[in-house]
């Protein structure tokens, strides 16, 4: 019996670096953190700024972005996505340097006709290159309820999580395959609701019912907590000391990656790193990818 135990911790233990849960978010209103961007008259207030939704229509989608930049962090939303006929529309949360060689982490949520389901698609920008880009389905719907998408984002990786669910992972290969990571451009959060019916559902095929308008997504959380930045810092002031700076935050720990398998076998509908009609020679960091 007790060489059973020890055999079963051996095994959880070479099952790779015990890592944590992100810290779990707080709820803030959206005043705290955020900003409009564009087309303050399509964003609407409930409850004091605890809720927000992003109003679509014929004349304008809009955007929100933090009044902040950050250097690493943990960044959250729990969003509620157009319901119904979403078809065409895109809704994206991301942060992004914004600048000529921008760094970029994307989430964007691709509409689609009532009961067919949405598309999140994930991408990463590195020094102004994307390309990068991964498509999944959902395992619920994302429009009855709120859930949330969130990334962990230190030296060692990029985390993509959808409510406790890894969905990606994009590590730091600088050294290993000199792969550019994003590490000394300050990034803020954005989130934006607008039409994209040249190519988001069907690859353009379906487009937005104007007549199902205005198009409705809905926010609350607004958690941000990152090493705050001047858009022109080159490094965090308080690199290595946060908590996501620590060791259980540098990898997935074994239960994570077995959540991202089930992601990669049951969900996803399209990998950057499988397409070999676009990338003869796999992209190197795929090859950190795949030992997943
Ligand atoms: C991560 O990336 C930076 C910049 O690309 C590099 O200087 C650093 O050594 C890398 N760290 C690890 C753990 O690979
Ligand atoms: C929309 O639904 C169709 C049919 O089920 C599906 O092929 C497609 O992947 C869905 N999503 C988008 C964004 O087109």
């Amino acid at each position: 019996m007790a060489a059973v135990v020890a055999l079963l911790l051996l095994v959880a233990a070479a099952g790779g670096a015990r890592a944590a849960a992100p810290r779990k978010p707080v709820d803030v209103p959206f005043q705290k953190n955020y900003v409009p961007t564009w087309a303050e008259d399509h964003i609407r207030y409930v409850d004091g700024g605890r809720e927000v939704q992003l109003v679509l229509d014929k004349t304008t989608g809009t955007g929100f972005q933090t009044r902040g930049s950050y250097l690493f962090g943990h960044f959250s939303m729990h969003m509620k996505l157009v319901a119904g006929d979403s078809a065409g529309t895109v809704t994206a949360f991301y942060l992004s340097s914004q600048n000529s060689e921008h760094d970029e982490i994307d989430f964007e949520f691709l509409g689609n006709r009532t009961g067919q389901p949405y598309i999140l698609q994930t991408n990463v920008f590195t020094g102004g290159k994307g390309d990068r880009e991964q498509r999944i389905y959902l395992w619920f719907d994302p429009t009855k309820e709120y859930h949330s998408y969130s990334v962990l984002w230190n030296l060692y990786m990029i985390a993509f999580f959808v409510d406790d669910v890894p969905i990606r992972v994009f590590r730091n290969s600088t050294a290993e395959l000199g792969v550019r990571y994003p590490f000394s451009q300050p990034m803020k959060l954005y989130s934006s609701l607008w039409n994209a019916d040249d190519w988001a559902t069907r690859g353009g095929r379906e487009k937005t019912d104007w007549s199902r308008a205005p198009f409705v997504a809905s926010y609350r959380g607004f958690h941000v907590d990152g090493c705050e930045a001047s858009a022109e810092a080159r490094y965090c002031a308080t690199q290595g000391a946060r908590w996501w700076d620590q060791q259980e935050f540098r990898d997935l720990d074994a239960a994570q990656y077995r959540k991202l398998r089930w992601v990669r076998d049951g969900y996803t509908i399209y990998n950057y790193c499988t397409d070999r009609d676009r990338y003869q020679a796999m992209p190197p960091e795929c090859k950190r990818d795949r030992d997943v």
